[in-house]
C-alpha cells in the first residue's frame, strides 16, 4: 500500500543555524508532515542525534555505516516525498553540486528523484563567493529550489546577506513549491468532532469516550489551507480554532439539526464525531434517585449519515469514520457502502487505544478498497491526510 505522500527528509548542514532548524521541524509536524532527519555529521557539533531523535521520534543518522543492513540511503530516498535542507552550508552546497556521497545526506539526495528545496546559511563573503554562487546556478539548473538567505544579524558581529530565514517564510515557500498552501481554497468543509450525550436525567447521561481531537486537528487543517470551515462540537473541552465557524451541540437531535443546517452549502463533510447510537426513551426533568435506577429503556438514534445519503447532491463529498475492535477492513467497507460516503477512516480502539490520545492508527479505504495505512502518526498528520484524499477526489 503506498504510504501517507507527507514524508519529509529535513537534511540538516553543519551551521549555527541548526538549532533553529528544531523549530522548523516542530512546525512541520504540526503541518501533519512525518520527518525524517538526516544531519551532517559536521551537523552534529551543533545539534546532537538525541535532540533530533526525541523531536522527530525517529531514529536518526549521518552515516551509510551506522545502519548497514537497511541500506538506509536507498530505503529513506525511496520513503521521501520532499527533501528539505536546512540549514545548508557551503560546503554541503559543494558538496552536492559536485555529485558527492560521502554521508547518508549526500548518498539519499543523489539516490532520490523528489522535490529538493535547500535553505542556504552562511557569513555574506561566503554566500556572495564566486565557489559559492556557480554551485548554487548549477544546482538550481538540475532543479533544485534555493530559498534565498535574509539579509539581517549573523554570529558574531556582522550582519549582512547569509542569515537562516524565519521558520514561517520557509514554511511558506515550501509549502507553495509544494502546492499545499490554499489548496482547499473557495471549498467549505463541514466537520464535527467529539461525542453526543444522551441525556438520562439533568446529572446522568449516555455517551462516549470520543475527546474531539481528531475533528478539532482536521477543522485546524482546514482553515490553515484555506477552506472555509464549519466546526460542529459534540461536547469537546478544546480551545476554538480562530477562523474556524463553530456550533456546539450535545445531542444526537442536534447534531443532526446542525448537519440538516450546515451540510447542504458544504462541498465536503468530515463526520469525526461519535454519535450515541441509542437515547433513553424519557428524559427525565428531576434527578433520579438511586433506588430507582435500576433499568433505562432506549431507542435508536437515527443513523445521521445515512440519512444525509439522500440529500447529498453530485459533487458533494462525505468522509466518515469507524471505530472498530476487529474485522476492521470488512466491517469499515460495509459502513462506507450502507452510509454513502466517499472515504471512510477506520481505527482500531480496541483497548482503549486512539479516545483521547494525540496519536492513531488505520486505514483509509474507499470504493476500490484500501488506500493507506497509518501506523501511530499524529492527528495532525491524519487530519492532512484525510484533506489530501478528499483533494484527490474532488479533482
Ligand atoms: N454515525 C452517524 N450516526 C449514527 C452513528 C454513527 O452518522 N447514529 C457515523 C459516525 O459519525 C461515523 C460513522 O457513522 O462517521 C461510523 O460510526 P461508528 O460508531 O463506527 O459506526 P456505527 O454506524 O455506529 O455502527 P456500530 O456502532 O455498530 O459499529
Amino acid at each position: 500500500m503506498p504510504r501517507s505522500g507527507r514524508e519529509v527528509i529535513l537534511g540538516i548542514g553543519g551551521g549555527i543555524a541548526a538549532y533553529k532548524a528544531c523549530d522548523l521541524l516542530r512546525r512541520l509536524q504540526d503541518a501533519g508532515f512525518l520527518v525524517t532527519v538526516v544531519p551532517t555529521p559536521a551537523a552534529l557539533n551543533f545539534v546532537g542525534s538525541a535532540t533530533w531523535e526525541a523531536l522527530s521520534g525517529r531514529r536518526v543518522y549521518s552515516q551509510v555505516w551506522e545502519n548497514v543492513p537497511d541500506v538506509a540511503h536507498v530505503a529513506l530516498a525511496e520513503k521521501a516525498n520532499y527533501i528539505l535542507i536546512a540549514p545548508a552550508t557551503a560546503d554541503l552546497i559543494a558538496r552536492l553540486a559536485h555529485g558527492r556521497a560521502d554521508d547518508l545526506l549526500t548518498n539519499v539526495v543523489l539516490a532520490s528523484d523528489v522535490p529538493k528545496i535547500l535553505v542556504p546559511a552562511m557569513h555574506p563573503n561566503m554566500w556572495r563567493n564566486q565557489a559559492t554562487q556557480a554551485n548554487v546556478t548549477t544546482l538550481r539548473s538540475r532543479g533544485f529550489h534555493i530559498i534565498d538567505p535574509d539579509i539581517g544579524r549573523l554570529t558574531g558581529p556582522d550582519s549582512g546577506v547569509g542569515r537562516f530565514p524565519e521558520t514561517g517564510r520557509i514554511l511558506k515557500e515550501f509549502y507553495e513549491l509544494i502546492g499545499y498552501l490554499d489548496d482547499l481554497k473557495g471549498k467549505r468543509i463541514l466537520v464535527t468532532a467529539g461525542g453526543t450525550r444522551e441525556a438520562i436525567d439533568p446529572v446522568r447521561y449516555i455517551g462516549n469516550r470520543s475527546s474531539g481531537k481528531q475533528g478539532f486537528a482536521i477543522a485546524q487543517a482546514a482553515i490553515a489551507r484555506g477552506a472555509e470551515v464549519h466546526l460542529i462540537a459534540a461536547n469537546c473541552n478544546l480551545p476554538d480554532i480562530p477562523g474556524v465557524a463553530m456550533t456546539s451541540v450535545e445531542s444526537a437531535s442536534e447534531l443532526e439539526r446542525a448537519l440538516a443546517r450546515e451540510f447542504p452549502s458544504a462541498d465536503a463533510l468530515i463526520m469525526c464525531a461519535a454519535v450515541a447510537d441509542a437515547r433513553p426513551v424519557q428524559t427525565s426533568d428531576r434527578k433520579i434517585k438511586k433506588e430507582f435506577l435500576t433499568e433505562i429503556s432506549l431507542v435508536a438514534n437515527p443513523d445521521l449519515l445515512a440519512s444525509l445519503k439522500a440529500s447529498k447532491k453530485p459533487g458533494q463529498r462525505i468522509i466518515g469514520f469507524a471505530a472498530e475492535t476487529q474485522d476492521l477492513e470488512s466491517n469499515a467497507t460495509v459502513k462506507l457502502t450502507g452510509k454513502g460516503l466517499d472515504l471512510i477512516y477506520v481505527n482500531d480502539v480496541s483497548q482503549g487505544a486512539i479516545f483521547g490520545s494525540d496519536f492513531t492508527s488505520g486505514i483509509i479505504i474507499d470504493k476500490t478498497g484500501p488506500l493507506l495505512t497509518l501506523d501511530n502518526v499524529s492527528k495532525d498528520t491524519l487530519a492532512h491526510v484525510l484533506l489530501d484524499q478528499l483533494l484527490r477526489q474532488i479533482g
